[in-house]
């Protein structure tokens, strides 16, 4: 049957189906296309999506922002200073009143549990941007910056490297069962993703023949990696946790030797950004060679268009 995603919302991919994510990374590629020649369309004219923040953000909010009033439509930024969201007005209530007003939202925050209700109870698409959980539209970015890069999504070993329980780390964990790669989390015990994920993502992995695998040993773990990801040690929300984070994460650093240690030539450095430089990657590796990080961010507006063009029109 073919895709539809009219009317959905994307709340973290473990709801879309692989034919579902491969159906958005097509449109991701057809838009890039229009937009390397220059063309114009006005998919979004009329409409209204309202993105909601309660954390900072730089390219989640362009990506959403640049692609949503390209198409003619026009977007709105609310942080939580500006709107009752949870504090004198219930999520429920403003997702009612969103809902009434606009054509989709995004939302960027704290809990999970903010956009499920905001998806229940506005009645339009919803569009998470981050929560503590997942970050499922930088996921489709890194997926289309890895098909760029190797030709396919298969079969290919990503390795996340250091805070392995953070939303990169289970979002790219959900993104790899989904598409059948061979993925490892390298980091120490204690940063791993919780078991009931890893048990739904291993049921996925059973069907889509990819393999899902957790290590502490930095040299089996990155050998014969074709990408090597990471992010920041300490995510929006946990600053405190910084100091006991630096050291425990000190030798899943991405450093140039480490790259060395995939025995490829071919790997490739992911980084969803903003990066803190010296931490979790050194400047010369994220300057370097392998380093694929603009391309992602670039790819961050495409796939989010491409989102928006499949669930709105
Ligand atoms: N990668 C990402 O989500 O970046 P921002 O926090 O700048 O939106
Ligand atoms: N794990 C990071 C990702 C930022 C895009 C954070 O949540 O801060």
């Amino acid at each position: 049957m073919a895709v539809n995603l009219k009317g959905r919302s994307l709340l973290t991919l473990l709801d879309y189906t692989p034919e579902e994510i491969r159906y958005l990374l097509d449109i991701s590629h057809q838009v890039k296309a229009e937009s390397r020649a220059r063309e114009k369309h006005k998919r979004f004219e009329g409409m209204t999506l309202a993105m909601l923040f309660e954390k900072r953000s730089t390219r989640t909010r362009l990506a959403f922002e640049t692609a949503f009033t390209e198409e003619g439509g026009h977007a709105i930024f609310l942080s939580k200073n500006d709107i009752q969201l949870g504090a004198k007005e219930s999520i429920e209530d403003t997702a009612r009143v969103l809902g009434r007003m606009v054509d989709a939202i995004m939302f960027r925050g704290f809990k999970q549990k903010t956009v499920e209700i905001l998806a229940e109870y506005s009645g339009v698409p919803v569009y998470n941007g981050l929560t503590d959980d997942y970050h499922p539209t930088q996921v489709l970015a890194d997926l289309m910056t890895i098909e760029e890069n190797f030709g396919r999504l298969k079969g290919i070993k990503l390795v996340f490297m250091g805070d392995g329980r953070n939303n990169m780390a289970n979002s790219l964990m959900i993104g790899a069962a989904k598409m059948g790669f061979h993925y490892v989390i390298v980091s120490p015990e204690s940063l791993r993703p919780r078991k009931e994920l890893v048990e739904r993502v291993t049921e996925i992995a059973k069907e889509t023949g990819a393999k899902i695998e957790f290590t502490d040993n930095v040299d089996e773990g990155v050998r014969g990696a074709d990408v090597i990801y990471t992010d920041v040690w300490a995510s929006m929300g946990e600053e405190d946790k910084l100091q006991e984070r630096m050291k425990l994460l000190k030798p899943f650093q991405v450093n140039e030797e480490l790259m060395k240690k995939t025995g490829k030539e071919g790997t490739i450095f992911m980084h969803c950004l903003p990066a803190v430089k010296g931490q979790e990657v050194t400047f010369e590796v994220i300057e370097g060679k392998q380093s694929r990080v603009w391309d992602e961010a670039e790819n961050r507006k495409h796939t989010i268009k491409a989102i928006m063009i499949a669930t709105l029109i």
